[in-house]
């Protein structure tokens, strides 16, 4: 009998991919994916702990739930990076409600908790780390796949920024072996990726065992899935500017799959609030590695993050991030107040930002950012850009797909062009995507 399985996600692209994985594990165990959680027989909340608003959403999910539970018996679990930093207080105060909650690590394990709930009742958290590595007890998923697919080939942080959780929720740095990726890749291809974007919580600090057991770099490791037919293009993220090596910028300028649009938080550009965040890079550091780029690959265009407010930023460490930004030139770029996580060595900081202040300073920066963004989607007017289309378009006889910059193209066309990269002159551009005209029907198909 099939039993309906609803994945709510939250948080990063690596959830997103970690979702996919748990329904993978499930599938064979009578699972299938449902749009509501309403007609759904178990539902899991991915969770995200990066800021109090992340963590606080799965709370009040967890109250809707409560009713369905009630109503029809729904088994719940939470998963994702609450569960792991939050697991005790979670089972505590979710308790009636979350039956499993389950850290980043152990979703293999998940049949088999959802096997001892349903025979004893009770609750299971499952939050050490376990020994085994999960990537060897997962199954390969089955099914047609998009366009563009997320492919984690590295977890874990070991650089332990004064602001952030992800240490402590998805532990040490760990990469896997090449093969392993490598299989998943042409996997995701035989079932219809053209795209790959390898996730990594520091993706480019990867240092996983080569095909030949020698450690392989970043930058060999997309050197091999470039070789790979069937491939267009590949990205990357997030990657963190002190793992920004000569092998990966020789990469960006060698490999024409890579993508020229690279995400590379900086986060400030004050060096006191970047010593203070415990960064290790300065923000000279940031513009040499950014010029190095750019010279080897000099369409790159590039998105960042940033904090505003971290205890002790001064109006002129502010102001340096302004003047960095409009120094750099971003195509694109996320802002957000500092949010004090329970744990890290910035929430006891003693120099905390009133809210009044960071909300200014996060208008402020968004607004330059939103300008520098138009000027971007402008430029590309009149310019050919390659596409990969993805899917049809909104209107009847049209196709949309993306730019190298990830930006939505649409263009008149039929079906036959989805997984094609072809060239598309950019006529019009709109707010949040571009439309052209499709010029030939031959590149790179
Ligand atoms: N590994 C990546 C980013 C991980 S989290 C990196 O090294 O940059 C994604 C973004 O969330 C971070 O880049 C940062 O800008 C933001 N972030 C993390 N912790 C935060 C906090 N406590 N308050 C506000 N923003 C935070
Ligand atoms: Fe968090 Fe810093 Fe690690 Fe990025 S590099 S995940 S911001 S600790
Ligand atoms: Fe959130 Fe965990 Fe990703 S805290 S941003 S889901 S690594």
């Amino acid at each position: 009998m099939t039993k309906k399985l609803f994945i709510k996600t939250y948080g990063c692209q690596m959830n997103v991919y970690d979702s996919a994985r748990m329904a993978d594990v499930l599938a064979p165990h009578g699972y299938a994916p449902t749009e509501t959680p309403e007609d759904a027989d178990l539902v899991i909340l991915n969770t995200c702990h990066i800021r109090e608003k992340a963590a606080e959403k799965v709370y009040s999910e967890l109250g809707r739930l409560r009713a369905l539970k009630a109503a029809r018996g729904t088994m719940v679990a939470v998963a994702g990076c609450v569960a792991q930093a939050e697991g005790a207080e979670l089972a505590r105060r979710g308790a009636k409600v979350a039956d499993i909650v389950v850290g980043p690590q152990s979703y293999h394990r998940l049949p088999e908790l959802i096997a001892k709930i349903a025979r004893e009742g009770g609750q299971a958290l499952e939050t050490e780390f376990p020994p085994e590595d999960k990537f060897d007890h997962l199954p390969d998923g089955t099914g047609a796949v998009g366009v563009t697919a997320f492919l984690t080939v590295q977890e874990g942080c070991d650089k332990f920024c004064s602001f952030c959780v992800v240490p402590y929720t998805r532990g040490a740095e760990a990469s896997r072996p090449v093969a392993a990726i490598l299989k998943e890749a042409r996997m995701l291809i035989a079932r219809g990726a053209r795209e790959l974007t390898l996730l990594g919580q520091n993706v480019n600090a990867y240092r996983g065992a080569g095909e030949d057991g020698a450690p392989a770099d970043f930058a060999a490791l997309i050197r091999r899935l470039a070789a790979l037919d069937g491939l267009h293009r590949i990205r990357y993220t997030t990657s963190h500017p002190n793992d920004m090596g000569d092998a990966l910028i020789a990469a960006h300028r060698d490999v024409e799959a890579l993508m020229p649009f690279l995400h590379l938080p900086v986060q400030s550009g004050s060096d006191a609030v970047l010593e203070a965040m415990n960064r290790r890079h300065s923000a000279d550091d940031y513009r040499r590695i950014v010029a190095r780029l750019r010279k080897a690959r000099p369409d790159l265009a590039l998105s960042s993050d940033f904090i505003v407010g971290f205890p002790g930023e001064r109006d002129a460490d502010f102001e340096a991030t302004l003047k960095l930004i409009e120094e750099i030139e971003f195509a694109q770029a996320f802002s957000f107040k500092y949010s004090r996580r329970p744990g890290t060595p910035a929430s006891v900081m003693r120099t905390q930002i009133p809210e009044a202040v960071k909300a200014e300073r996060l208008a402020v920066l968004q607004s330059l950012i939103t300008k520098q963004q138009a000027a971007f989607n402008r430029a590309q007017e009149r310019r050919v850009l390659p596409v990969l289309f993805e899917a049809a378009g909104r209107k009847p006889g049209q196709i949309t797909g993306r730019s190298p910059y990830l930006q939505p193209v649409h263009v008149a066309g039929t079906a036959a062009l989805i997984g094609h990269v072809h060239p598309v002159r950019i006529e019009t551009v709109l707010a949040n995507s571009l439309s052209g005209q499709l010029l030939t029907e031959a590149v790179a198909s």
